[in-house]
């Protein structure tokens, strides 16, 4: 069984996969993770994201590299929307993804393009939405917490540029499937929306 968790940035999708995959009992890749690690291996050697060459040079990172707290700060976000957009680079994750998904037991992964590109096979998927307002101070108390220094202000400006990035782009963008469960998670709680993905990836497969 696979499912598949797409969706923008500090939608809640991640805490959503965890959970599908502690409730199923399935492993579960962040594959936004992946290219985190290639916009940052791509700058650690001297390149620039932008750049598809220098963005694809990234794509050779040591797994050591998933491991650093640093790949889940806003600058690694930023990074990983500019690499992603380059096809070599999504082609160059391809594999590895579809791998994952492929395990016997199946799997559960969060991203942008699963339930469209990875996995269009996937038994279940969801997309999961929230207002720009509910993602930003959800982000910035996360930020907080972390002792990053910025404003509220700056979260939703970054936000809104990543969301048009990541839906404007040539190849993969941001969009739900034709057969996803959307899901708001505006004004749920984290385990509310887990609560309601898990119900409805339950009636999904109950259907089948
Ligand atoms: O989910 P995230 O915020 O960690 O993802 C960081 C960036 O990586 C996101 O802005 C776009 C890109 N990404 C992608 O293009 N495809 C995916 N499946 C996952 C992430």
């Amino acid at each position: 069984m696979i499912i598949a968790v797409d969706g923008p940035t500090a939608s809640g999708k991640g805490t959503i996969a965890r959970a599908l995959a502690a409730h199923f009992g399935l492993p579960h890749l962040d594959t936004g993770l992946l290219y985190r690690a290639v916009g940052v291996n791509a700058v650690r050697l001297g390149g620039d994201p932008d750049d598809a060459d220098e963005a694809l040079a990234g794509c050779a990172f040591d797994d050591a590299l998933l491991a650093d707290e640093h790949l889940r700060s806003e600058t690694a976000g930023g990074l990983a929307s500019r690499a992603s957009r380059h096809p070599l680079v999504r082609a160059a994750l391809l594999e590895r993804q579809r791998a994952f998904a492929g395990q016997p037991g199946g799997a559960v992964l969060d991203g942008r393009d699963i339930g469209t590109v990875i996995a269009p096979e996937a038994e279940a998927k969801l997309y999961v939405t929230a207002s720009v307002g509910a993602r930003a101070a959800r982000r910035f108390n996360e930020m907080r917490l972390r002792g990053e220094n910025v404003t509220l202000e700056e979260i939703a400006a970054d936000l809104a540029s990543r969301d048009a990035r990541d839906s404007q782009r040539a190849v993969a963008p941001l969009r739900p499937a034709d057969d996803a469960f959307l899901l708001d998670t505006s004004d749920l709680t984290a385990g509310a929306a887990a609560a309601a993905a898990i119900a409805a990836v339950a009636a999904r497969l109950s259907r089948r």
